[in-house]
């Protein structure tokens, strides 16, 4: 249940405050979601292959609001950081994986929503580790790009139907519980677009 549906719940959530918060890049998602798929109302499995602003802007997301906030490791031998200090064999090891995505040693102006970051050419020079939001390595996320296509198929039938905007009054509070949530839920407005062929 953790893995497969609390990690997906958590990324759609914010994937659509995130769409929510930042309306141009909203109208830019639901522009390309329209292009793809016209008057129909399903997303075909070719589709999501073509959603190139969407994806980033789910990337985008997973970077400021990761699902898997935090992994743990605990050592089966003793390791030394380049920095010459260790820790022994057994210890348990946190990795967070939020701080690593606001690091400022590795993004330039880490609060600031910009899904370009997600461009080939932006991403090209990025150390492999900088974005972990399905962890790394041989233990890393196995639901990965079925993670992503639920993101990209909610995200885009969400878009064609629906306005989202924030309700400011109730901003969300984020609270690490396992995956990241918000303590006063997430409070958004939907309004219905009117399509021409309904
Ligand atoms: C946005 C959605 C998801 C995120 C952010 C996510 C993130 C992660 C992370 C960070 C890990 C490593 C955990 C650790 O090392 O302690 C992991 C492992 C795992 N994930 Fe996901 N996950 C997502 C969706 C899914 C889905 C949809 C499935 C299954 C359908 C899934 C199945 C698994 C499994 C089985 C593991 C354990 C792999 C192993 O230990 O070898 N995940 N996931």
């Amino acid at each position: 249940m953790f893995e497969g549906q609390d990690t997906v719940a958590s990324g759609i959530s914010w994937i659509l405050y995130c769409m929510a918060k930042y309306p141009e890049h909203q109208e830019k998602c639901r522009e390309e979601i329209r292009e793809i798929l016209g008057d129909r109302d399903t997303v075909e499995w070719d589709d999501l292959g073509k959603m190139n602003y969407t994806t980033m802007c789910i990337k985008e997301s997973m970077r400021m609001y990761p699902p898997a906030p935090l992994v743990l490791r605990q050592l089966t031998k003793p390791i030394t950081f380049f920095d010459g200090r260790s820790l022994p064999a057994g210890s348990l090891v946190m990795l967070n994986i939020y701080a690593i995505h606001r690091s400022l040693s590795v993004w330039e102006d880490p609060e600031v929503f910009d899904p370009l970051r997600f461009s080939p050419e932006n991403s090209s020079g990025r150390h492999s580790h900088a974005f972990v939001p399905f962890a790394a390595g041989v233990r890393n996320c196995i639901g990965q790009n079925f993670a992503m296509n639920e993101m990209k198929v909610a995200t885009a039938l969400t878009l064609q139907r629906f306005q989202v905007s924030p309700d400011e009054t109730r901003p969300p509070i984020k609270v690490p519980q396992v995956v990241l949530t918000s303590m006063n839920d997430i409070h958004l407005y939907l309004k219905k677009i009117k399509r021409t062929h309904q």
